[in-house]
């Protein structure tokens, strides 16, 4: 097919080797699936990279960027402002935690890892502490930029790049009771600690590993003890992916700063927000040359992308929405519960619209060989699913049918069946 011939000649695409395998064209998308050219229909199990709240093409969305790109596509965010972004302001920080207090826009996952990491780092500055120490989870994975890799597991993404990131201390994973992490972090933890950064309560890229609240709650007090600054990255957790809003909201502290993206614009239009709380505000709540936050990006705050989140952010929190969200997270329960003991399977485990399961391998991790067999027998079966090396998981738009996600569960199970024989 002459288009893609073209792809492939001109097209470098993220995450694969150039020589990797030719991606499918898609000519549109309807609610949960995806649509090829000659008609074929995928249904996307992963909500194209967990991006996709409310289906492809949703109309209230669309309409909402079609309205605005008629009234303003654009315009710098540097001593401007418009509506769509103050009315975002308004709708996020009426269900973020109660101590954030202003937003910072960006474009996406990373830089809102980035502006979180830098005001974290200049919140000290600007107190005249230099603290330096910066601690992470193993295993995390914060984006693809400087800093977000910095904090993230050092690993075959970051291999060339090792040398070049700066120091981070990292706890172990949290497991079990998670003593040994909760040790770690303790010994870790003093007066020069700048700022502890965390996936809440399910680290999403080292293989959707979900853990134990109570042991996050605890490592927060410890932070809290300390006054270290908080970053909690809810790129992919937040806007109800968890169950909650935020998976901040199961927690008993509030962050000092929250990343969000992804979800936010419901899978529209790449954006990313950076929330600040006001004991972090108000070290730069000035005009001080010296003490400002000198970081921006052309499309800071776009208005379409503005538009789409503020569409989403309604439709999210209407009735019909909330009831598919219970839909997904009670079937979730009962398919993990039918799965616990299969002997394919070292674990199986969900929270909320996350449902995650490691399989037993030969080779596990991301380069399991066991990954493509998934992807192309998932793919084969019309439904994507990206496994993480050895893990499979779902995480699917909210407007998924029972029926479609009984159909994901019988081909997982169907899946294991054949690996057993
Ligand atoms: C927890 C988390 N933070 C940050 C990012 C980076 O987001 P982006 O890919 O939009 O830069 C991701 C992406 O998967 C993520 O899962």
């Amino acid at each position: 097919m002459i288009w893609q011939e073209t792809d492939n000649q001109n097209i470098w695409h993220p995450f694969g080797p150039i020589q990797g395998r030719e991606p499918l064209i898609i000519e549109r998308g309807e609610g949960a699936y995806l649509i090829t050219p000659d008609g074929r229909e995928i249904l996307d199990g992963v909500s194209s990279w967990w991006v996709n709240l409310h289906g492809h093409a949703n109309p209230i969305i669309a309409k909402a960027i079609a309205d605005q790109a008629q009234k303003l596509e654009q315009v710098i965010f540097a001593g401007f402002t418009h509506k769509p972004a103050i009315h975002l302001s308004e709708n996020l920080l009426s269900v973020l935690p109660s101590n954030q207090s202003k937003l910072f826009f960006s474009d996406d996952g990373s830089t809102s890892v980035e502006v979180a990491l830098k005001l974290a780092i200049q919140y000290w500055h600007n107190r005249g502490e230099e603290r330096s120490k910066i601690i992470a989870i193993e295993g995390a994975y914060h984006g693809d930029t400087f800093g977000a890799m910095s904090v993230a597991d050092r690993n075959l993404f970051s291999e060339p790049f090792d040398s070049r990131l700066f120091e981070v201390h990292f706890i172990p994973f949290p497991e079990g009771d998670g003593a040994n992490t909760i040790e770690e972090f303790e010994k870790l933890c003093d007066e020069n600690t700048a700022a502890f950064i965390f996936e809440p309560l399910v680290q999403g890229a080292a293989g959707m590993r979900i853990y134990n609240k109570s042991i996050l709650n605890q490592l927060l007090k410890i932070a809290d003890d300390y006054k270290v600054v908080t970053i909690v990255d809810e790129v992919m957790t937040g806007f109800y992916r968890t169950g909650k809003f935020f998976a901040t909201d199961y927690l008993d502290y509030q962050p000092e700063l929250v990343s969000m993206s992804k979800g936010l614009t419901g899978g529209f239009l790449p954006m990313g927000i950076t929330s600040a709380s006001e004991r972090l505000v108000r070290e730069f709540d000035n005009n001080e040359l010296n003490k400002t936050f000198w970081h921006g990006h052309s499309y800071t705050a776009n208005p379409l992308a503005c538009a789409a989140a503020n569409a989403s952010f309604e439709i999210l929190t209407s009735k019909a929405c909330q009831s598919q969200i219970k839909m997904i997270s009670d079937a979730h329960v009962d398919f993990v519960e039918r799965m616990n003991s299969n002997d394919q399977l070292n674990q199986i485990n969900s929270i909320g619209t996350i449902l995650s399961m490691s399989l037993k391998t030969e080779d596990s991790g991301y380069t399991s060989s066991i990954r493509d067999r998934m992807y192309d027998y998932f793919l084969d079966r019309n439904i994507l699913l990206r496994p993480l090396g050895n893990v499979l998981y779902i995480l699917p738009p909210y407007v998924i049918s029972q029926n479609d996600l009984i159909r994901v569960y019988e081909e997982i199970a169907k899946f294991l069946g054949r690996e057993n024989k």
